[in-house]
């Protein structure tokens, strides 16, 4: 999507330090936003960030240092990343989910109301429909999600609307995402997560380190192969699709967009692309199903081409392993070797 001149604007993003965050923060850099940062680098790293961004190494549960960061930012925009993101941490430690994902976005929603800010972008999921009764998922599925990671995401989604709701000056994008892969083209930026839990970089850890095998969760699903069926969006396309709609969000709007290309890709699928891409052989291991799974989510993603006139660029799996191949090659301890 060509990159056309907008107003500047001051933008706080949430979790600007983190994989899909700090790719974020350097698509709207590039088109000239004015960006802080706000992050408590648990997960996210200082070096994802440019220099000259400002960082808020705050934690969201912490309400008077959100609502310290609010006041003094005077943003147009919030862009709120931040979250807790795994689906078996959730099943395991749901009060996380709910603290951090739910209460972390209800502080920040304290600050917003005592604030001139009221634009909102946030950072949803596919995890929110649950097992969707068919595919593809478009919009207006019921919101029924079966692990703790999409009920926190949901309730996120629900308080959000309410606070936009209640002003009509307000506006709200909610994206929910399907699986975001891949790293920047010119590999300075990457996924870097601990512990891993993601498909894409762990196939090509396996890669790497060639005699520790992945484990695919589950063969006997109900899919073309029995493993688990996704729908991968490249995390540039991502995050150019957050620039679009920000550029579109008019004062009063309500956006709710699914963001992914609306093909399916089984595990196995991907296994067999990273081994074309990284011309090894993969160990792998068959284990059992992981709690929480779903065999298959995919999206229609035409309510967002519709109404912004937005795609998704890249439309095969290959250039999406292609570029978090590069990355992991060039930072093989990630983020921390910068
Ligand atoms: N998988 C493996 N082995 C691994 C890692 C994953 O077999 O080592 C399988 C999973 O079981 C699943 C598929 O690969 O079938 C994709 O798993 P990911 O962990 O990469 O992604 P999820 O589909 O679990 O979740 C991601 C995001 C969620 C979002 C969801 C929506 O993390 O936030 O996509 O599609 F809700």
């Amino acid at each position: 999507m060509t990159e056309v001149p907008q107003p500047r604007l001051r933008i706080l993003v949430t979790g600007g330090a983190g994989y899909i965050g700090s790719h974020a923060v350097a698509r709207l850099r590039r088109a000239g936003h004015e960006l802080e940062v706000l992050d408590h680098l648990e997960q996210g790293h200082r070096q994802a960030i440019p220099p000259d961004v400002p960082l808020h190494e705050v934690d969201l549960r912490d309400a008077s240092a959100v609502a310290r960061v609010i006041a003094a930012g005077r943003f147009d925009t919030v862009m709120h990343f931040a979250a807790l993101i795994s689906v078996a941490e959730s099943v395991a430690f749901p009060d996380r989910y709910l603290e951090n994902n739910v209460g972390g976005t209800r502080n920040l929603i304290r600050a917003l109301e005592a604030s001139d800010t009221r634009r909102l972008v946030f950072s949803s999921t596919a995890a929110v429909y649950g097992v969707p009764q068919k595919v593809p998922i478009d919009e207006t599925f019921p919101i029924a999600p079966v692990n703790p990671y999409g009920e926190s995401k949901a309730l996120a989604e629900r308080a959000l609307r309410d606070w936009a709701d209640t002003d009509p000056r307000r506006s709200l994008a909610i994206l929910r995402y399907f699986n975001v892969a891949g790293a920047s083209q010119d590999a300075s930026l990457g996924e870097d997560h601990e512990p891993e839990t993601h498909l894409v970089p762990n196939v090509l850890r396996s890669a790497v380190e060639g005699s520790t095998p992945m484990t695919v969760y589950g063969q006997d699903y109900p899919t073309p192969d029995g493993t688990c069926v996704r729908d991968y969006i490249h995390v540039e396309d991502l995050v150019d699709a957050h620039a679009h709609v920000l550029e579109r969000l008019g004062a009063g709007d309500r956006y709710c967009f699914n963001l992914g290309i609306g093909r399916g890709f089984s595990v196995q699928e991907v296994i067999q692309t990273a081994e074309a891409v990284t011309g090894r052989s993969i160990p792998v291991v068959y284990g059992p199903r992981r709690d929480g799974d779903v065999a298959e989510l995919r999206s229609d993603p035409g309510r967002i081409e519709a109404q912004l006139g937005w795609r998704a660029k890249v439309r095969e799996l290959r250039p999406m392993l292609e570029s978090a191949w590069n990355w992991m090659r060039a930072h093989p301890r990630g983020h921390r070797e910068v």
